[in-house]
């Protein structure tokens, strides 16, 4: 068998012009457009990149787009202080802190000093509460963007058993609550799991979150299974890796998703759809 590859660029690209048409739809209104405020403090070259992409795409849609580049050596109360300053415009949707911070800040406490209404990355411990009881506050982009591309490959996720590798806070236990409340039976599999293969091996869905460069092998994949590979791993000739050995998963699979051009794309496509939930559940 040859997998179905689950095309998350375009799903993406799809994904933004339905978000611009109705930040136009806002505007021809007369009402303000959704502002999303990215936070990036130091140098570190991926954030930047990372950055540079949100703003682009939040400004490509029409949204009011602000990124504030910090320098590295701000202190954690100057941090704080800006995030209280957004916190208290009625102009700014969402907020962004990008991460890593450097060391000298607690991430923890930056996290928590986000309004929650604002939290576009659904890291504030209201938003993870929220979807650990199993309702919708914010929801982790990247995991919100696993789900829309696995709805999109599969006409029902009820019933069907879905193995998450890796425990994170930023996408294996999120994704984990998402395929729950999609009706999955639901394993979250971590460094600590025994028989790694055996578990992987009873899947219909397998979510790959754990940074470890073609880990997941083609023969612990279900014939026919749909594999969600969030891993973006850079190897030492450049090229980009997944978690999962894509050309032996794509033999066995029934549909997967591709690295580059999978979950990536959608992440920012998930940040823009957060940023105009916010302004909606804000401003109507
Ligand atoms: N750094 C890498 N991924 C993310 C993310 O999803 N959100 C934030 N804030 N920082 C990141």
């Amino acid at each position: 068998m040859t997998a179905r590859i689950i095309d998350g660029k375009a799903a993406a690209a799809e994904l933004r012009a339905e978000i611009g048409r109705e930040v136009a739809a806002l505007e021809a209104a007369g009402k303000p457009v959704p502002g999303l405020h990215v936070v990036l403090v130091g140098e570190d070259p991926a954030s930047k990149v990372y950055v540079a992409s949100k703003e682009k795409l939040a400004a490509e849609i029409g949204m009011n787009s602000v990124a504030h580049r910090l320098p590295a050596e701000t202190t954690e109360a100057a941090l704080l202080a800006k995030i209280a300053e957004l916190n208290a415009d009625d102009g700014v949707d969402g907020i962004l802190v990008q991460l890593p911070l450097p060391k000298h800040i607690d991430t923890g406490r930056i996290i928590d000093a986000i309004d929650p209404a604002k939290d576009v990355d659904g890291l504030h411990p209201i938003n993870a509460g929220l979807l650990a009881g199993g309702k919708t506050g914010l929801v982790p982009c990247t995991p919100l963007g696993c789900m829309l591309l696995l709805k999109q490959a599969l006409p029902s996720l009820s019933g069907l058993e879905a193995v998450v590798i890796g425990r994170s806070e930023l996408v294996g236990r999120p994704v984990a609550q998402l395929l729950l409340q999609a009706d999955c039976t639901v394993t979250i599999a971590h460094s600590r799991t025994r028989d790694l293969p055996a578990v992987v091996k009873r899947a219909d869905i397998v979510v790959a979150a754990v940074g470890r460069p073609r880990m997941v092998k083609g023969d612990w994949i279900k014939p026919g299974a749909t594999v969600i590979d969030v891993g973006i791993n850079r190897m030492p000739d450049g090229k980009l890796a997944g978690d999962v050995d894509y050309a032996q998963a794509a033999e066995v699979a029934g549909a997967i998703t591709p690295v580059p051009g999978g979950v990536g794309p959608m992440t920012i496509a998930c940040l823009l759809r957060n940023t105009l939930t916010a302004y909606r559940a804000r401003r109507g």
